[in-house]
This record gives C-alpha cells, sequence and structure tokens, in this order.
C-alpha cells in the first residue's frame, strides 16, 4: 500500500476526517482523496462518509492492505490468493533486487518443506515469505530462522495457542499425553558469497483457519486447537516480533532458548550423513545444537531432530 492511503486510513481510523482537511493535510486535491478513498474501498476497507466527513469502520480481514495497515514493520506486503510457492516467489524477486518485502499467501499449490518434502498448504492457512538483504555474514544466517520461530510462538501465543520450538525452528504443541504436532514450519533460503549475505527468504508456514485433516499426519492446526483466528492479526504480530530481533541479533538466542523445548531432552539428529543419539546440552553463538553423546560432545549445524522419550 502506497504512502498517501496509509497516511488516510491512519487519520480516518482516529475519527471522522473532513476531505477538504485530508486534502490539505496531506498535500492532494479534493478529487485525489476521493479517488483514493474509493480505491481503498475496493480494497475492503469499510468507510462510512458522514456529516463530520470519512471515518474508517472496518478493515479487510485477510491480504495485503490488510496486513500493511497499522503494521510496525518496514515491509512491503504483496498478498496472491493463490500460488504455487511464495518461497519461488520471494525468490524472483531477489532475483530482480527487491528486498524488505513479506510475500503472503492464502493457498500455496506446490509449497515446499525442508528436504525437498511437499509442504500441505490449504486456502486459509498463513503462508508467507519474508525477503531480506541482512547485513550479516553467512554462518550468522541461522539466527533469523531462530528469529523467525520466536516470531511464530509469540504471535500463536497471542491467540492462546502455547507453542514451543524444537532445533532448529518446528513449532510443535504438545499434547497432555506428551505426543507433539506440529503447527508451523520454516524453510530458509539464501545465497550469497562466503563473507557476505546477497539475500535471505525465511519461508514461513502456520497452519491457521485449515482443518487438522488438511495437513497431514503429525500435523495440528490453530482452528483444530482455538478455532479460527484473525490472520491479519497473528502476520502482524510475528512480523513485528521478527524485526524487532533481526534488529538485535543478540536477542535472538535467550528469547529462543527461552520457547525451545529441546535443551535438556534425549534427541536423535538426522544429518544426512550420520544420526547422533545424545542429551541435547546447548545451542551455540551462531544457533548450532551441542549434543552430549557417549562419545562425548557433538556439534550440529543442521539435521533433522526428533525428541525422544525417557527410556
Ligand atoms: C518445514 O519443512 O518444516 C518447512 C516448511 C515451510 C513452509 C513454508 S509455507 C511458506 C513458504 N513457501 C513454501 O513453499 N514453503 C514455505
Amino acid at each position: 500500500m502506497n504512502y498517501t492511503r496509509r497516511e488516510i486510513l491512519k487519520h480516518i481510523g482516529r475519527g471522522p476526517r473532513p476531505g477538504p482537511w485530508l486534502a490539505d493535510r496531506l498535500g492532494l486535491s479534493r478529487n485525489a482523496v476521493w479517488k483514493h478513498i474509493e480505491a481503498l474501498r475496493e480494497r475492503g476497507f469499510e468507510i462510512e462518509t458522514g456529516e463530520e466527513g470519512y471515518e474508517l469502520v472496518g478493515v479487510p480481514e485477510f491480504g495485503g492492505a490488510a496486513v500493511s495497515y497499522g503494521l510496525a514493520a518496514p515491509y512491503e506486503i504483496r498478498y496472491q490468493e493463490r500460488v504455487e510457492s511464495t518461497n519461488d516467489i520471494a525468490r524472483d524477486l531477489a532475483a530482480a533486487g527487491d528486498s524488505d518485502v513479506v510475500v503472503l499467501a492464502d493457498e500455496q499449490t506446490g509449497g515446499r518443506g525442508r528436504k525437498d518434502r511437499t509442504w500441505r498448504s490449504p486456502s486459509g492457512g498463513i503462508w508467507m515469505s519474508i525477503l531480506l538483504r541482512p547485513d550479516l555474514p553467512p554462518a550468522t544466517v541461522p539466527l533469523l530462522t531462530l528469529a523467525a520461530a520466536v516470531a511464530v510462538v509469540e504471535a500463536v501465543a497471542e491467540v492462546g495457542v502455547e507453542a514451543r520450538i524444537k532445533w532448529p525452528n518446528d513449532v510443535l504443541v504438545e499434547s497432555p499425553d506428551g505426543s507433539e504436532a506440529k503447527l508451523a514450519g520454516i524453510l530458509t533460503e539464501m545465497a550469497g558469497e562466503s563473507s557476505r549475505v546477497a539475500w535471505v527468504v525465511l519461508g514461513i508456514g502456520v497452519n491457521a483457519n485449515v482443518d487438522e485433516s488438511a495437513v497431514g499426519d503429525g500435523a495440528t492446526t490453530l482452528r483444530a486447537l482455538v478455532g479460527d483466528v484473525d490472520r491479519r492479526q497473528v502476520v502482524q504480530q510475528l512480523l513485528e516480533t521478527f524485526h524487532d530481533l533481526a534488529e538485535d541479533t543478540d536477542r535472538i538466542l535467550p528469547a529462543w532458548r527461552a520457547h525451545a523445548s529441546t535443551l535438556g531432552r534425549e534427541v536423535r539428529v538426522d544429518t544426512g550423513s550420520e544420526t547422533i543419539r545424545g542429551t541435547a546440552r546447548t545451542v551455540t553463538d551462531t544457533g548450532a545444537l551441542v549434543i552430549e553423546t557417549a562419545d562425548g560432545e557433538r556439534t550440529v549445524h543442521a539435521g533433522d531432530c526428533e525428541h525422544l522419550r525417557p527410556v
């Protein structure tokens, strides 16, 4: 959404504002104000015209304009109802030189998970990819992935869901019987050289307003846990928390530790080349997992982690 429309919404969201007042304030003609108001109405904003002027009385439920409105993070939201994969679109935007863009969709037809797995993404979910060009060495990019997981946990907490992070970035919900179901996942893709990151795409999938049966085994959804949620609010909260952490990377690990359920647990990590079993002790400054095994300590930078129940 452009600056002028954001400003108009800000003013008319505070109470009725006469057209001439808005025109004066924003340096526009009255006709231009009217055109912007009409365009906002077409995007789903409910704007009443009364004696005292224009007043915002309703915000669209979801979409680019809805998420942009009132968002306290500097991202441009590009929304499409149905896409193959928001990560693919974000990668194309990266190749075109864009940054600080969030690609958001209601449905993905070719959602991708880690290790080339399919990520089921029916209509009603939160499927999004954040494109950044951070001024960070490549070794610290995993921290952004951890920040994204923290942001998801804190956003779903606002709608009453207590989730925890399984190293590195699976967001899980624990049942009373101790079993865990996956609520959200993160797929990070990047390009750059050994000393500099060119771009990072953080693909975040939150199973939101969808049936549990539509997301597959071992997964759960916000709908199943608490009923349908305001996706606009969840996305805004998530992006704002993520942005704050990305701006102050020293806060990421303490926040991650506070929300993680892996530390102190018996784990089995499949790195692709070997399987390491032991007790997860800590994470390093770059987010690698330190495991105490029968043969001593091992540090794992990436892999599939499984929480093992105590024997
Ligand atoms: C995982 O395997 O846990 C990661 C899943 C990541 C899914 C998200 S949904 C938005 C973005 N677009 C994709 O195609 N994948 C990621």
